[in-house]
């Protein structure tokens, strides 16, 4: 197929990045998840501005630090000032504050540019999941996927990944606070015009890649 550029989008425990990894890797992609790329940037917010900042402090800070980005499905690494922040960003603290920095408007044109050079850097032959990939960051994608689960689901699953460091009622209480604050950063109830919606609830991670192949023929 020649269809090489795919945009997936989807609330936290939709199985975005599990679909958009398998999909990189059964088609020889490259993997971008743009969510670590706003995790990093909150990992080096917490820790230069631990009593907080203003927006305009938190936009330089951002825009001065030196974001990368390894974009193998095998072994996604991101660093930050040099400073390795892979497993760190998935700690709940970054969690719980990266909706505040992923709203900073001038934040999010910083980044949306960023992820705009990783894009042409592969040559579009690349698999790009976040919120606002199949809208924002790259409408023109030749594949554009909203996944979506019931809302139980997308908790047993991330009480399946952190299993044991978080309660069942910490873990619901995360992906429910986590929709509602991102609810001002992208609209998951209603799918772009040219974006296909697929439900997880019930497929395995292969099935859901299956279905998204099948868009590209
Ligand atoms: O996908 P993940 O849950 O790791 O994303 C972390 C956070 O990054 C989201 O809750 C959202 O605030 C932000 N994000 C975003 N736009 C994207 C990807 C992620 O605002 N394209």
């Amino acid at each position: 197929s020649g269809a090489r550029l795919f945009a997936i989008d989807g609330p936290s425990g939709s199985g975005k990045s599990t679909t958009a990894k398998l999909l990189a890797t059964r088609l020889g992609l490259g993997y971008l998840d743009t969510g670590a790329m706003y995790r990093a940037a909150t990992s080096e917010y917490l820790l230069r501005c631990p009593d907080g900042a203003s927006q305009d402090e938190v936009a330089r800070l951002v825009d001065e630090a030196r974001l990368e980005c390894q974009t193998s499905p095998d072994e996604p690494r991101f660093s930050i000032n040099g400073r390795d922040v892979t497993d760190e960003i998935r700690e709940p603290r970054i969690s719980a504050a990266v909706s505040e920095v992923a709203t900073n408007r001038e934040v999010r044109r910083l980044l949306t540019a960023k992820m705009r050079d990783i894009i042409a850097a592969h040559e579009r032959r690349i698999v790009v999941e976040g919120r606002d990939i199949t809208t924002v960051v790259a409408p023109d994608a030749d594949v554009r996927v909203l996944l979506i689960a019931d809302p139980e689901a997308r908790v047993a699953r991330r009480a399946a990944e952190v299993a044991g460091k978080a309660t069942d009622a910490e873990v619901t209480d995360q992906v429910l606070r986590r929709d509602r604050d991102d609810s001002t950063v992208s609209n998951f109830t209603d799918a772009a015009e040219g974006v296909v919606v697929i439900d997880s609830t019930f497929l395995s991670p292969d099935e859901v890649v299956d279905r998204i192949i099948a868009l590209a023929d």
